[in-house]
C-alpha cells in the first residue's frame, strides 16, 4: 500500500515542479497562533511534501527535520530549502511512517500537515519534550462525506486529550489541533510526592 501511496505522490509532485520560495507561508490553522510557535530547539514535520512547513520553520529560527514518503517531495523540499538559505538547519528524509516515527531524540515541536496516521498518535506524544508543541491538522469527516484519511468528529481533541490544548476546530471536511506537552506530566507516578 505504501509503494503504490508513494508512486502515487510522486507522480503528482514531480507534475507539480519544486515549490517557489515567494509560495513560503506559516499552515493556514497555524496563523492565528504564531506566538506559540518556538522560534528555537528542534522540529519534526511528518509527512513534510514538498517542504513548506519545514522550511517556515527552519526561516524562522528552528532545526527542522522532515520526512516524507515520496522521494521526489524530498527533493523538492531540499531544493525549497537550499533556495531559502536555511539548508544547513533542515534535514529531509525518505521514510514510510507506516514503520512509525524516524527514531531520534525528544522534539520542541511536531508538525503533521494534511497527513493523518492514528497509529503515529501515542509516538507523537512520546515524542514531544516537555513544553512541545504539537501542530496538526487533517481532513475531517466534520462537514465531508466519511473516507479513510479523515479524522472522525472528536478524533483529535480525543487522540492528544493528554496534551495542553491551546486551540482546536473542525469543520468544512478539516480538522486542527494545536497542543502543548505539559513540563511535569499529571497522574504520572514520577510527578506523584514520594511516599517517606
Ligand atoms: C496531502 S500531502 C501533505 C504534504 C505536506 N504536509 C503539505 O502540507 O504540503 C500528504 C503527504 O503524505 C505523504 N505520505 C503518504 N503516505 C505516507 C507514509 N506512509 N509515510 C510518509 N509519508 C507519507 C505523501 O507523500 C504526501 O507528501
Amino acid at each position: 500500500m505504501a509503494q503504490d501511496d508513494r508512486r502515487r505522490w510522486d507522480e503528482k509532485y514531480r507534475s507539480r515542479g519544486p515549490a517557489a520560495v515567494d509560495t513560503l507561508q506559516p499552515p493556514d490553522f497555524l496563523r492565528p497562533y504564531l506566538d506559540v510557535v518556538p522560534r528555537a530547539g528542534h522540529a519534526l514535520d511528518l509527512a513534510c511534501g514538498q517542504g513548506f512547513a519545514a522550511v517556515w520553520l527552519a526561516r524562522r529560527g528552528l532545526s527542522v527535520r522532515g520526512v516524507d514518503i515520496s522521494p521526489v517531495a524530498i527533493e523538492h523540499a531540499r531544493a525549497l530549502s537550499v533556495l531559502s538559505g536555511v539548508s544547513e538547519r533542515c534535514r529531509f528524509d525518505t521514510f514510510d511512517l507506516d514503520d512509525g516515527l524516524p527514531p531520534g531524540p525528544p522534539v520542541d515541536m511536531i508538525v503533521c500537515h494534511q497527513f493523518r496516521d492514528r497509529r503515529l498518535d501515542a509516538a507523537v506524544i512520546e515524542r514531544l519534550a516537555p513544553g512541545g508543541l504539537l501542530a496538526v491538522c487533517c481532513m475531517s469527516e466534520v462537514g465531508a462525506d466519511p473516507g479513510r484519511f479523515r479524522a472522525k468528529p472528536g478524533e483529535l481533541t480525543e487522540a492528544f486529550a493528554e496534551l495542553d490544548l491551546i486551540a482546536t476546530g473542525e469543520g468544512e471536511g478539516s480538522a486542527w489541533l494545536v497542543a502543548r506537552a505539559r513540563s511535569s506530566p499529571r497522574n504520572s507516578p514520577r510527578s506523584s510526592p514520594r511516599k517517606q
